[in-house]
């Protein structure tokens, strides 16, 4: 808005991630263009360390600069998190995504033998059948009370899950506890969800032994009896001559789990929103499904579902002739360089048709680059193709409810009813 101070702003602030995403991008906007490496001090949270506080970086060229750099910029002291991780949580918590090189290479290139293309293709039958299957329950549901539905819980969050679990291969019997347990990661500390942060530390540690056990107890299992399935793949996978421990294993399916669900469902949940909100774009593409690989692109940069990524310094550097000293911590805003003017033409227009599209909803140039990528563009593409087919009369009928949380951009509930 117009005069807004941006002293008066404090990106730290939880709250102000439940803003409307016009208020969030007049911020950012505003950032971008007066202070582009903005300084902010660090959110107390119980149990972690609070450091010198970060630069909120919200150009697209620096995002990209410092991605492409993971020699200067590194992950290790954790991407996900303001904090530095706690060695505590790192244990379950601590897979590839807040690994250097050369132990991050190692792992990348032994888990994307099982993540290859090839495998994600064949998986697109399924993801079809999980669609259709979830679309058949929101209807019931629908039916069955009164006529109305939850985008996030009936249609969104169904999805993604369903399909990391029958990629892994997590038997029926889990499931719901493998559903529970992942909520609880994957609340991101929500204090509507998790409303004592005391209880919120002990809950992701309890949530990461239940997973982890889990998974050590399939991977055994795999390794006498292998199956079509990626916890198959992993386990035997190797890279000169070493395969993963168990427990780096256990430490990737939590990662998945998390990675894979809460950015998908928040995707497809406001993507649903977006369409609703552009009525010409979703007749448009209803009209048209050859639109959809652009349409699934444009979706990914407009919702951003994940905020920022984190890197620190390994020694003094420069960014945009800028000096930085050794451990400074920067958030890579991927949101903001999606709606840079520098690289989008007119970014807060809402164009599925928009090519060429280079936004950085799944990472930037370099090692960490999303592994899931090629398969949430599936899960994207058949979840919408599959609502514009078998639920025409699907009408968003509520505000949504959104998360409070400055990593995830996410909606908690989207009330719509089905009128047909
Ligand atoms: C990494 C976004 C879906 C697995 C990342 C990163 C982003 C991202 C921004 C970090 C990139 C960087 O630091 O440069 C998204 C979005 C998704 C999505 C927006 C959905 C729309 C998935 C899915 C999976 C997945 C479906 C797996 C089933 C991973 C993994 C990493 C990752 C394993 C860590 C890679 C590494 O550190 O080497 N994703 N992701 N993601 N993603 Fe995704």
């Amino acid at each position: 808005p117009p005069g807004l101070g941006l002293r008066a702003v404090d990106l730290s602030d939880r709250a102000f991630w439940a803003n409307p995403p016009e208020v969030k991008h007049a911020v950012l906007d505003l950032l971008r263009a007066e202070a582009p490496f903005a300084f902010f001090a660090e959110p107390e949270i119980p149990h972690l360390p609070v450091g010198p506080g970060y630069h909120a970086v919200t150009r697209y060229a620096d995002v990209a600069a410092i991605s492409s750099r993971p020699d200067l910029f590194s992950s290790a002291a954790g991407a996900v998190s303001i904090q530095d991780v706690p060695p505590e949580l790192n244990e379950f918590f601590g897979s590839l995504i807040s690994m250097d090189d050369p132990r991050h290479a190692k792992i990348r290139r032994i888990v994307a033998q099982a993540f290859t293309p090839r495998m994600m293709e064949g998986l697109v039958g399924s993801v079809q059948l999980v669609a259709e299957d979830v679309v058949a329950r929101a209807r019931r549901t629908a039916a069955e009370g009164d006529g109305t539905i939850d985008v996030v819980a009936d249609l969104a969050a169904p999805i993604p899950l369903r399909v990391i679990c029958d990629l892994m291969g997590v038997p029926e019997d889990d499931r719901a506890m493998v559903l529970q347990q992942s909520n609880v990661v994957l609340s991101g500390g929500d204090p509507e969800l998790i409303e004592d942060e005391e209880y919120a530390v002990a809950a992701f540690l309890r949530a990461g032994e239940l997973l982890a056990g889990l998974m050590t107890r399939m991977a055994v299992e795999r390794r006498a009896r292998p199956a079509e399935d990626l916890t198959t793949a992993l386990v035997h996978a190797e890279v000169d001559g070493e395969r993963l421990t168990d427990q780096e294993i256990a430490s990737f399916f939590i990662l998945l789990l998390v990675a894979g669900n809460e950015t998908t469902r928040n995707a497809i949940s406001q993507g649903v929103l977006a369409l609703a909100e552009h009525p010409d774009q979703r007749d448009r593409w209803a009209a048209d499904p050859g639109l959809t690989r652009t349409a699934v692109e444009e979706i990914v940069r407009w919702v951003s579902p994940v905020t920022w990524m984190r890197r620190t310094a390994t020694r003094d550097v420069e960014v945009s002739g800028q000096a930085f000293p050794a451990g400074s911590k920067f958030l890579l805003f991927f949101a903001a360089a999606n709606r840079d003017p520098a690289v989008f033409a007119d970014p807060h227009r809402f164009d599925l048709a928009r090519d060429p599209n280079p936004h950085v909803g799944f990472g930037s140039r370099g090692p960490h680059f999303c592994l899931g990528a090629h398969l949430a563009r599936r899960e994207i593409a058949v979840a919408f193709r599959t609502f514009a087919d078998l639920l025409p009369d699907l009408e968003v009928t509520g505000p949504p409810s959104r998360l409070q949380s400055s990593f995830v951009n996410g909606l908690k509930r989207l009330p719509a009813r089905l009128t047909g």
